[in-house]
């Protein structure tokens, strides 16, 4: 249940290894493109799997399920309200498929979940099909795979598998051991949901100690960079490197799964979210103020490049980019600078005019780095313009 980023390929590398695959998503379009063996996600190396498998026959896709001997939902788990989960998705891909079950079938939810929600698609299926109570395998087993690299990773990632009891998790065992050679790792459903949940969070934690330290630095004028360096040395010391922020549907995202659920326990969660959000506005009111000061030091408006939308270094993925909050927020703020706001990896972005990264940075007074993208990597540090390096491309 669901042919996104993750169900896709999923489904793809499962028929690949001999599994008989029902792809099912409500989106039409996906399930059309998917049936003709085009990919709708971009993933290097997955269009050719697929096209192999549609030939055969064993992937097709649907938009409504069809009797099977094992379910998987793969569907998207945003937030809601005052970030708060929204497992509406799952409720809904999990209602689709309960006519369907029988005796002996497997259960596996696959999407980012909060604590319990296993618990709570057990108590649905079992109420509405109170035949079957005790019946059905039922597991969680997240993902953690790279997009780029998904064909390697999904197959060769370690893997944690939590059933509602130790027969379902021999179950889902049997079932990813077809195509997983990673480790499988038994657990228990809710220690599972919260594993996901943890990797992100703590990767969000421990950034959200870097961008601390960049602040304190900025300060205390010391280079942050060097200073990381330096800590490091310690044979205990892994300090991450600080950044214009955090963004992506996972580190951005996934943390709130926790702090909705247990506000009380998980203050310092909160707290690193909170840093990781501000990292960006902190930026933005440092170009601003830079702007600023260069227009009292020359008497001129200042030219300012705006180094990278994406996320993070080498995609084109814009979703909850701190760079393109932080562009916005100068867009808006920003009196008389003209901007030349500069992305290699994509060729139009809403109404924003784009420029050639190297253009711009020829051009530019002010030069703010956003995302740390190889490319720029490659222009040479100048020490006539005013640089605010956040994304540490030259690390000076
Ligand atoms: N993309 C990643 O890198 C990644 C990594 C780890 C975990 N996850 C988690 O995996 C889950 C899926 O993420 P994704 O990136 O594949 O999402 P996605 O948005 O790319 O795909 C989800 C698909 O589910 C379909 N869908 C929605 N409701 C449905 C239903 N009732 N029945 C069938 N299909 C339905 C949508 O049309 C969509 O095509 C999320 O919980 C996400 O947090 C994603």
């Amino acid at each position: 249940m669901g042919l996104g980023y993750i169900g896709l390929p999923t489904a793809i590398i499962a028929a690949k290894n001999g599994v008989e695959v029902i792809g099912v998503d409500i989106n039409p379009s996906v399930v059309e493109k998917t049936n003709r063996g085009e990919l709708h996600i971009v993933e290097p190396g997955l269009g050719d799997m697929l096209a192999d498998v549609i030939k055969t026959g064993q992937l097709r896709a649907s938009t409504t399920p069809e009797v099977a001997d094992a379910y998987f939902m793969v569907v998207p788990t945003p937030f809601k309200g005052d970030h708060e989960p929204d497992i509406s998705y799952i409720e809904s891909a999990t209602r689709m498929v309960l006519p369907l079950l029988k005796k002996g079938d497997l259960y596996v939810i696959e999407s980012t979940s909060p604590v319990g929600t296993t618990d709570k698609m057990r108590e649905l299926i079992y109420t509405e099909r109170p035949e079957l109570e005790g019946a059905i395998d039922i597991a969680y087993c997240p993902e953690r795979v790279l997009p780029g690299n998904v064909i390697y990773e999904l197959v060769h990632n370690d893997r944690v598998i939590g059933g509602q009891d130790e027969k379902a998790t021999d179950a889902a065992v049997a079932f990813y051991a077809q195509f997983v050679k990673g480790t499988l790792h038994r657990t228990n459903s809710r220690t599972a949901e919260l594993c996901k949940l943890t990797e992100n969070s703590s990767r969000d934690v421990q950034i959200a100690f870097a961008n601390t330290l960049s602040l304190i630095c900025d300060k205390a004028d010391i280079n942050v960079w060097e200073l990381i360096e330096l800590a490091n040395k310690h044979p205990r010391v892994n300090i991450l490197l600080p950044s214009s922020g955090v963004g992506g549907h996972c580190i951005a995202v996934d943390p709130y799964f926790i702090t909705a659920d247990f506000p009380q326990e998980s203050r310092l969660i909160a707290e690193a979210r909170r840093m990781n959000n501000y990292k960006a506005l902190w930026c933005a009111e440092k170009i601003l103020h830079t702007i600023t000061k260069f227009r009292q030091a020359e008497g001129r408006n200042p030219v300012v490049a705006l180094m990278g939308l994406a996320f993070k270094p080498n995609i084109d993925d814009l979703r909850e980019s701190p760079a393109v909050e932080i562009v916005m927020e100068v867009t808006t703020e920003n009196i008389g600078a003209e901007l030349l706001i500069s992305e290699p990896y994509v060729s139009e972005y809403r109404n924003l005019k784009l420029t050639d990264y190297r253009e711009a940075y020829e051009r530019a007074d002010i030069v703010a780095t956003l995302t740390a993208h190889s490319q720029f990597k490659e222009l040479a540090y100048n020490n006539d313009k005013m640089i605010l390096d956040f994304a540490g491309v030259w690390k000076k």
